[in-house]
């Protein structure tokens, strides 16, 4: 069975390093920028659904601007779970305190799951996925 590949963004306009979300079929694609090589993952995290896109991008690897989750844009494998709020030492106030253990008891029930991944070629200067 043939794929059907959809242009999803020119590829000059994404800097090597960038990301960009693009909407094709009416699915949520982030395409990534891997030092010229380009490929698609699903947009919202594996944890609870932040726009990657809104993180940062360091060579292969994708992190959650929310929780920090780790996902590898090549295949879409979740390499790590959320990561504990940093105060840097400081202890929050009591209420805040409580309401943060409350928070952090229910995100550990929550399971960081691995994201789909597209594949994608590059044509007449366009980058195209396959949803
Ligand atoms: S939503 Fe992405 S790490 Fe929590």
């Amino acid at each position: 069975m043939n794929k059907k590949f959809s242009r999803a963004i020119r590829a000059a306009d994404i800097a090597p390093g960038g990301m960009r979300a693009v909407e094709i079929d009416g699915r949520e694609i982030v395409v990534c920028n891997c030092a010229g090589t380009y490929h698609a993952i699903q947009r919202r995290c594996g944890h609870m659904n932040a726009p990657l896109d809104m993180g940062t991008l360091d060579g292969k690897i994708v992190t959650c601007a929310m929780h920090c989750a780790q996902f590898d844009v090549t295949s879409g494998e979740s390499l790590s779970g959320p990561v504990p709020a940093d105060f840097g030492g400081e202890i929050p106030p009591a209420g805040i305190g409580r309401f943060l253990r409350n928070v952090g008891m229910q995100m550990e029930q929550v399971r960081t799951e691995s994201i789909s991944r597209f594949e994608t070629k590059v044509e007449a200067g366009w980058v195209l996925v396959a949803v």
